[in-house]
């Protein structure tokens, strides 16, 4: 997933993408009960909330745009930091006036939180109605009918097969043009800082034909981009035997008869080459050459990969749990370079402050930065969590002001290499993708290139949802400036 630090006010959230809350957008009539639904966290969250949000509608749910005038106000939440999670219980303190104004208005925590605490968030935030992890959202509605009831309802059974498959999502605060598609749920690794695992339990990939159906609906309806999403995207496996039998039967079946990530992407490639591919995130010991050569082979698979590597230190690597060394991690890079150029975009996520971590792992992770260069990185400082295997075999030893002065290294080095690799790209001419307008003027547009990179140039004729050249002229460590050719 792509990641920000914590930074955010409203979606507190590792992601980057959307920052303000999302509602259901649909056209309802005024007697209709309405649902406000606010996101945190990652994409695979925001997405989820679009799932959610197509379960509501199916029951009569109109939207609300704010919370004071919903009837049903969700929040899909986020345990990956402290800092997450603190968010999540603030803004419910706010939710609590508007509670006690109006005794009627059902309250739910849905998502990653909801699925950590389970029943004790009903007795830690007393004005929540409603609990469901991220595999009970078909559940919703009988939850509803308990509150109705006057009961507490929770729901946080973790499942081996949910995927959504079947369920149309109701694109929330969309530009149109782009989407994420969720390819898969839950995650296998057992990263020792993480606590996805226990969040959204195991590995499951999703029926490949209802993902390029998905894919194939977006670009019908004008959409030119769909980013796959999956907490480990190249360990996306499908058989139809999965479907039937759970996943261990693929094991047990060999290598024939399933579909991977290269060949779903190729895929879902195939469905327009006016439809541009991008996914997230890839595991540095699962990305395959053979990925890497279908990203070569299709112009409209987006030449940019997120490989978190989390730490430059084998040693701090072994600790974490993330099964590769520095060097592995490193070839990893060189395949990519070697096979992609370049001009590949590569970015990373990166954790300072981690149980035991010297000053000379430290300095790893720096020198790791200077041989990749990324183009962008997403960076935090280590939150112990609950549960994890971390927080049971190593002392968080760090002391904070250490971890924050490592993170503050780290992205000082990160300003420096994006600006650097953003310089690359000038007196060039790159195909741009028209998302909409730039944050700043009406007069301007703002688009991505290939390799994810932001590009900001004056708006002329030129429409949303279609692609013209740049040549850049201009740029910061964050966006490329430039006129269309
Ligand atoms: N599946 C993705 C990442 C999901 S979590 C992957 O494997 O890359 C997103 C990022 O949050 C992680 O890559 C990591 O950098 C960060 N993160 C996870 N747990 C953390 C913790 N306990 N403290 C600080 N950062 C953490
Ligand atoms: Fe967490 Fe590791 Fe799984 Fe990513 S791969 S979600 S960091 S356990
Ligand atoms: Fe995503 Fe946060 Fe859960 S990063 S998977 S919403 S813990």
């Amino acid at each position: 997933m792509e990641l920000i630090s914590d930074i955010n006010i409203i979606n507190n959230t590792s992601d980057n993408q959307s920052v303000i809350p999302d509602t259901i957008s649909v056209n309802s009539p005024v007697s209709k009960k309405k649902l406000y639904i606010e996101s945190y966290g990652c994409q695979m969250n925001f997405s989820d909330s679009e799932i959610v949000s197509s379960i509501m509608q199916k029951q009569g749910f109109g939207s609300a745009a704010t919370a004071e005038d919903a009837d049903v106000i969700f929040i899909n939440t986020c345990s990956i930091r402290d800092k997450a999670e603190q968010t999540v219980r603030k803004r419910l303190s706010q939710f609590n006036s508007l509670k006690e104004k109006k005794p009627e208005i059902t309250i739910g925590v849905l998502g990653c939180m909801a699925e950590r605490l389970k029943t004790k968030l009903l007795e830690e935030e007393k004005i929540v109605d409603l609990v469901a992890g991220p595999d009970a959202y078909r559940d919703i509605p009988n939850l509803l009918l308990e509150v109705e009831e006057g009961q507490k309802a929770v729901n946080t059974f973790l499942s081996r097969e949910e995927t959504y498959a079947d369920i149309s999502p109701v694109r929330l605060n969309s530009n149109g043009v782009t989407a994420f598609i969720s390819i898969m749920r839950g995650c296998d690794n057992m990263c020792s800082f993480c606590v996805v695992p226990f969040t959204r339990g195991r590995e499951r990939s999703r029926d490949p034909n209802s993902i390029v159906n998905e894919a194939r609906d977006l670009f019908e309806k004008g959409y030119r981009e769909v980013t796959l999403l999956g907490q480990n995207v190249d360990s996306y496996k499908w058989s139809p035997d999965a479907e039937l039998k759970g996943k261990a039967q693929i094991e047990k079946n060999g290598t024939d008869d399933f579909i991977n990530f290269a060949q779903l992407l190729e895929m879902v490639a195939r469905v327009d080459p006016l439809l541009r591919i991008r996914f997230s995130t890839s595991h540095p010991k699962d990305i395959t050459d053979e990925v890497l050569h279908t990203m070569k082979r299709y112009d409209n698979i987006c030449k940019y990969i997120h490989l978190p590597v989390q730490s430059g230190s084998s040693e701090v690597l072994e600790r974490m749990n993330r099964t590769y060394s520095r060097e592995w991690y490193l070839d990893k890079i060189a395949a990519i370079r070697n096979i992609l150029g370049e001009a590949c975009g590569i970015s990373s996520d990166m954790i300072t402050g981690f149980c035991g971590e010297t000053e000379q792992d430290h300095h790893q992770t720096l020198s790791l930065m200077d041989r990749v260069k990324y183009d962008f990185s997403y960076m935090f400082y280590y939150s112990e969590r609950p549960g994890t295997l971390a927080a049971k075999k190593f002392a968080d030893d760090i002391d904070l002001s250490t971890k924050k002065r490592r993170l503050q290294e780290v992205i000082a080095r990160q300003q420096q290499h994006s600006l650097e690799r953003n310089q690359r790209d000038l007196n060039q001419v790159h195909k741009v993708l028209i998302e909409g307008y730039s944050k700043r003027s009406r007069d301007f547009l703002q688009g991505r290139t290939s390799a994810n990179k932001v590009v900001v140039f004056p708006k002329k004729d030129h429409k949303k949802g279609t692609y013209v050249d740049v040549m850049v002229n201009d740029c910061t460590a964050a966006t490329l400036l430039g006129e269309t050719v």
